[in-house]
């Protein structure tokens, strides 16, 4: 089995991007190949590939996922199909200075996998903008503790921890 992981990122102003990168380095010797794909053009068809996923997106306006992320979200309710073989992590950023639609961004495309019957591993993460903790070092030692559950449950083997 290949081990693949596909971090698809969400940004505006490439927050979402620095912290892809530091799960990949954080990550590399742990998979076969890493792929940050910016979200700009996707569609559902990304979800197709013998992989892991992880959305790594911010949010934006109020509380909308970002417009270099809008056509893949709006394509997983135009193209619905079953995704009941993907397996994915949402690292979602945002600022509790709105409280209303914290992390928003990442919550939308977990609503949408999960209604399309993809099974999500671990909880969501939430970056604060406000909290003062660097979101690299944050999506870093995330991505660590991910990750070996991820690829446990993609195997098909016992969970060992919780992300
Ligand atoms: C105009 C604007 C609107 C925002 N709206 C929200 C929001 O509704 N909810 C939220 O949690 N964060 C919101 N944020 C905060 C960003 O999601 C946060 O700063 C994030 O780290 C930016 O990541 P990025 O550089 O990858 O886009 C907003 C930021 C801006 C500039």
């Amino acid at each position: 089995m290949s081990k693949k992981l596909k971090i698809l990122v969400g940004t505006v102003t490439n927050t979402a991007q620095s912290a892809a990168q530091a799960m990949e380095m954080a990550c590399a010797h742990l998979m076969d190949s890493i792929e940050i794909q910016m979200m700009d053009g996707l569609g559902i068809g990304i979800f197709e590939e013998d992989a892991l996923y992880v959305i790594c997106t911010s949010t934006t306006g109020a509380g909308d996922v970002p417009d270099n992320a809008q056509q893949l979200y709006a394509s997983l309710s135009n193209e619905p199909r079953y995704l009941g073989a993907v397996r994915y992590g949402v690292f979602a950023l945002g600022d509790s200075v709105y409280p209303q639609t914290f992390c928003n961004g990442g919550l939308r495309f977990d609503e949408r996998l999960a209604d399309l019957g993809a099974v999500r591993v671990g909880g969501i993460f939430q970056h604060d903008a406000s909290a003062g903790t660097e979101p690299e070092v944050e999506a870093a030692n995330w991505s660590q503790r991910w990750l070996p559950e991820a690829q446990a449950l993609k195997a098909g083997l016992p969970q060992a921890t919780s992300a």
